[in-house]
């Protein structure tokens, strides 16, 4: 057995690999192993709960497929994984556990923490509902950044279909108060709740539109502050410094970006009810005991996060597109980018080794088809391969009854259109067009006179660009907890693997402790504009900005 605290890339797995790649896997072509295996889809498909996923379009065959999984059984990815569940202080630098599995997990299981996570969600819920009752409150806006908002702006818009009945939800992040201004300019203050979530509660932005939301509430004759201000927080002492009496309290064994499932879902319980949110718990919980339990060879978050490591460190591949094709997914690739960038964008394991391999490839994406209209020019026939994930749902959330028969059935055809544009993009990228092809293409837009031979070659695919396909049944609550805690145990697995502590994030610390050292001099007493001590740019930059 290898030591499983080596260098990743100093396992003979890593090795086999490596040679692998330059060798049987060289000249990979997709179009080829659709022809040489016809049973190719179906070998490379894979049932989590909720989520059907399509792996044959991706420079994937079984030999590396048991390649990647003996680097898995290598680097001990299974041990870690029951560490992660077990509660053990896998966040070595912070010296704390990550349990956001304990989060979703049922009543009454044996998951460490069981009876205080219940403590705490049912008496959120009941708040939930009875704020959801209240025809008092027609506004919540929650004021929280990175995990704090990502998550829950992410899930509210996916899950528009159910927030009937509850207020309106609005999420605001930035320190720039142009967020929260124009907000503010719509709401009433006897009609709004705000949600103050911070897991610290010392985050410059949050604490700053909090009391901008408190002068505005106070100004506008706002009363009892108690009721129109609640918090979600591991810092219980701090929001009630801030005035706030109504708590929902988490635990720093609760990662920010992987908090949405504690408190910090708070907005989510508002905007779609108890039942509701119950119902992505359990979709999550359903994804974790597969992630636990099932087999190496069918176990979906595993394979993906290998596959990850091979397209990142044996295919050079720094990016990967995310394209869901469901509106409500607007802000999943955001989302995402948290997730895993934050999460493995690390350049030491775990003891704080330099790596000598690439980690975490910048995620980035737009919903389709505006993608389509967008960057997909590049990603069909730029000089860059970039791995792209489609995520298809066969049906539509709309709610029987919300609009009337014609439209609805309108709607199903617009859905058909979306659902053929995804499928197609995926299929182009992999089967290309060649130059043959091209010339033979009545273009009628070309230019007049252009050499034939000429043109074809602007309108020739390579083709052999890789996909993955995730498909769901419906976007429902149950199935978006499923699919949110599959990239959560994806980014775990590539994480394990690299050997880095994917739970830790001190990349955000200098930019932090610098915005404060430059604060003064940006704002009117003693030190504005100050420059001693500056680099020559920064320096010349604030004289400008300081003016
Ligand atoms: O960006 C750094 C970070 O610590 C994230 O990990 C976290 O989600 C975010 O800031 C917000 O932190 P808090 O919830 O403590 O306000």
């Amino acid at each position: 057995m290898t030591d499983p605290d080596a260098p990743c890339d100093a396992t003979p797995a890593w090795a086999a690999l490596a040679a692998h790649r330059a060798g049987p896997a060289r000249d990979f072509d997709l179009r080829e192993a659709f022809v040489r295996d016809p049973g190719r889809h179906a070998a490379l498909s894979f049932e989590a709960p909720e989520v059907f996923a399509d792996l044959s379009k991706n420079w994937l065959d079984g030999p590396t497929l048991a390649l990647l999984l003996a680097l898995a059984d290598e680097r001990g990815v299974e041990a870690r994984r029951a560490a992660l569940f077990a509660g053990e202080p896998v966040n070595g630098s912070e010296g704390r556990a990550v349990l956001h599995t304990a989060l979703r997990a049922p009543r009454g299981a044996a998951t460490p923490h069981n009876a205080e996570v219940h403590a705490v969600l049912d008496p959120m819920l009941g708040y939930a509902e009875r704020v959801r009752a209240d025809p008092g409150i027609t506004d919540v806006v929650n004021l929280g950044i990175g995990g704090s908002d990502l998550g829950p702006r992410m899930v509210v818009q996916a899950l528009d279909a159910w927030t009937h009945g509850g207020p309106r939800l609005h999420f605001v992040s930035n320190v720039d108060s142009h967020d929260l201004a124009p907000l503010l300019r719509r709401l009433d203050p006897r009609h709004t709740l705000f949600v103050i979530a911070s897991k610290t509660f010392t985050t410059q932005e949050t604490l700053a539109n909090a009391e901008a939301a408190k002068a505005w509430f106070l100004h506008h004759g706002g009363e009892d502050l108690a009721r129109h201000f609640v918090a979600t927080t591991t810092n219980v002492t701090a929001a009630a410094a801030f005035g706030i009496d109504t708590t929902f309290g988490f635990w720093d064994w609760v990662g920010g970006r992987y908090s949405l499932w504690s408190a910090i879902g708070l907005p989510i319980a508002l905007a779609i009810g108890a039942t509701a949110f119950r119902e992505l718990l359990a979709g999550a919980h359903a994804m974790d005991e597969h992630a636990a339990q099932a087999p190496a060879a069918r176990n979906l978050p595993l394979l993906l996060g290998l596959l990850d490591v091979w397209y990142r460190n044996f295919h050079e591949r720094g990016s990967r597109s995310i394209a869901p094709y469901h509106q409500g997914l607007a802000r999943l690739p955001a989302y995402l980018q948290q997730l895993e960038m934050e999460s493995n964008g690390k350049r030491v394991d775990r003891h704080g080794r330099p790596l000598g391999i690439a980690t975490s490839p910048v995620v980035w994406g737009e919903p389709g088809t505006n993608g389509q209209h967008a960057y997909f020019q590049m990603l069909h026939q730029g000089s860059e391969v970039v791995p792209v994930e489609f995520i298809l749902v066969r049906r539509t959330s709309h709610r029987d009854g919300d609009h009337p028969p014609a439209l609805a059935a309108h709607w199903q055809r617009q859905h058909a259109m979306l659902l053929a544009n995804g499928l197609a993009q995926a299929q182009a990228l992999m089967l290309g067009k060649s130059a043959e092809a091209a010339l033979g293409d009545k273009v009628p837009t070309a230019a007049a006179g252009i050499d034939p031979a000429e043109l074809a070659r602007h309108r020739t695919f390579p083709g052999n660009r890789p996909s993955t396909t995730l498909l769901l049944d419906a976007l429902t609550p149950r199935s978006l907890g499923a699919l949110i805690a599959l990239y959560e145990h994806r980014v775990f697995t590539s994480g394990a693997v690299w050997g880095i502590n994917s739970f830790d994030q001190w990349g955000v610390e200098l930019g932090k402790a610098l915005a404060n050292q430059l604060l003064p001099r940006l704002q009117p007493g003693p030190r504005h504009a100050e420059v001693d001590g500056l680099d020559a740019s920064t320096a010349g930059l604030l004289r400008r900005l300081a003016r």
